[in-house]
């Protein structure tokens, strides 16, 4: 059993110690894990260091204490929503993460959908069997039903099958751009239309792709438009941990308007320290983490961001072409960072412990079996080491039988 030590330790053991730790772990750097990482290149990650670094001790909880945090988040906010076509009424923060963004949009919809409607049942999140686990968490702890709806046969979100799945007390429809499995961006317009008929409030899940797609845009990828350009989206989560390439522990929520937004806070003074009020489900927030997204931000402009882009896209062509010259066929029709690919005729199970055996952490996708990867730039320079794995693997793969991935497919 680990004890608090009596005595204290050194920095440099202590140092050494850490380093030491980390050996054991997956060489990241070499490009050997499938998600988890979004590494831009070394001088993105120092600048988002030092950022880091020179606000570590000042509190986001604190903006009347720390302006200069109040002035980088609201930027950071403002340089968002230009990006997302956010009208002069639209509003958001920061938030530690994604998780935290979708259960604040959640938070959100169901007490506007309470404030207007007293007298209904339990609140309900409408969404594809796609979307993330982050809303299923919000709905369990937040005490809200959520409805997943089958998807069509390209891996999107059907809107007439969420149409079909709204009740009275639905409080929330989801699109994701992208969804985390198979990396396709679901029909945000026709959900959002069907969302609108019906009065409910369209939440985008951008986690992924808000600090991508637009870029990807810039470069020609075509999307039909997918944020606040499309009415009745009311709230959009995007995270600057992700493709913002920041430091982990940042991410933002936009609404359309002030009213929408206001939901986002919460207010409380009946206790003896007066008014506390926060826009966050944390209180303390790492300064540091609103420091280092706008440095990065501003680090990278338009520019920057999108020269990473066309390099995590020509990865993600690479790998597809790759797999697919080796039997394995892409999921439907990823336009982003995502892909999942696979094929009946093979063991995926087998292919990736395979692939396992040689080093690399293999991500998975179960409906089909499949293999996994939300890229980025530590790929780029391993693509055929990796597909030359995959090739050996492949061949030593027995014939399939029917093994399921799902006991293998886990964070
Ligand atoms: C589409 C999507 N939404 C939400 C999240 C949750 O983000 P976080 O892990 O930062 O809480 C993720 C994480 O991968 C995601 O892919």
């Amino acid at each position: 059993m680990t004890l608090l030590p009596k005595e204290g330790t050194p920095w440099p053991e202590l140092k050494a110690q850490l380093q030491e730790a980390g050996q054991r772990d997956v060489d990241w750097r070499g490009g050997r894990v499938p998600m988890f990482i979004h590494y831009a290149g070394e001088d993105v990650l120092e600048v988002a260091k030092q950022a880091y670094l020179m606000y570590f001790s000042e509190n986001g909880l604190g903006l009347r204490a720390f302006g200069s945090l109040a002035r980088f988040e609201s930027e950071v906010v403002a340089m968002a929503l230009g990006l997302l076509h956010g009208s002069p009424s639209a509003r958001g923060a920061m938030t530690t993460g994604g998780t935290e963004s979708i259960f604040l949009a959640v938070k959100a919809a169901r007490d506007q959908a309470r404030q207007r409607n007293p007298a209904m049942g339990t609140a309900q999140i409408v969404m594809a069997a796609s979307a993330h686990p982050a809303f299923d968490k919000a709905a369990h702890f937040m005490g809200l039903t959520p409805i997943r709806t089958p998807l069509r046969a390209d891996f999107t979100a059907d809107p007439q099958a969420i149409a079909a799945a709204i009740t009275p007390d639905t409080v929330m429809v989801v699109g994701s751009v992208p969804a985390f499995p198979h990396g396709v961006v679901d029909p945000i317009g026709e959900i959002a239309a069907v969302a609108s008929a019906q009065g409910v409030w369209m939440h985008v899940d951008a986690c992924v792709g808000g600090y991508f797609a637009p870029f990807a845009q810039q470069l020609g990828v075509q999307l039909p438009d997918w944020d606040f350009a499309v009415p009745g989206v009311v709230s959009i989560s995007a995270d600057l941990h992700k493709y913002g390439y920041t430091a982990k522990g940042a991410s933002t929520l936009f609404f359309r308007d002030a009213e929408s937004f206001a939901g986002m806070g919460w207010y409380f003074d009946g206790w003896p320290r007066g008014q506390y009020f926060t826009n966050t489900l944390v209180g303390t927030r790492a300064g540091g983490a609103i420091a280092a997204a706008w440095a990065v931000m501003n680090y990278l402009g338009e520019a920057g961001y999108r020269r990473i882009a066309e390099r995590v896209l020509a990865t993600r062509r690479a790998l597809q072409d790759g797999a697919a010259e080796l039997g394995l066929s892409t999921f439907g029709t990823p336009q982003l960072s995502i892909l999942a690919y696979g094929s009946p005729a093979h063991d995926i199970a087998a292919i990736g412990a395979g692939l396992t055996k040689r080093g690399w952490v293999a991500g998975y996708v179960t409906e089909p079996s499949g293999l996994h990867h939300m890229l980025n730039l530590t790929h780029e320079p391993v693509v055929g080491r990796y597909l030359d794995d995959l090739a050996a693997a492949i061949r030593e793969a027995p014939a399939p039988q029917g093994q399921a991935v799902g006991p293998l497919a886990q964070y």
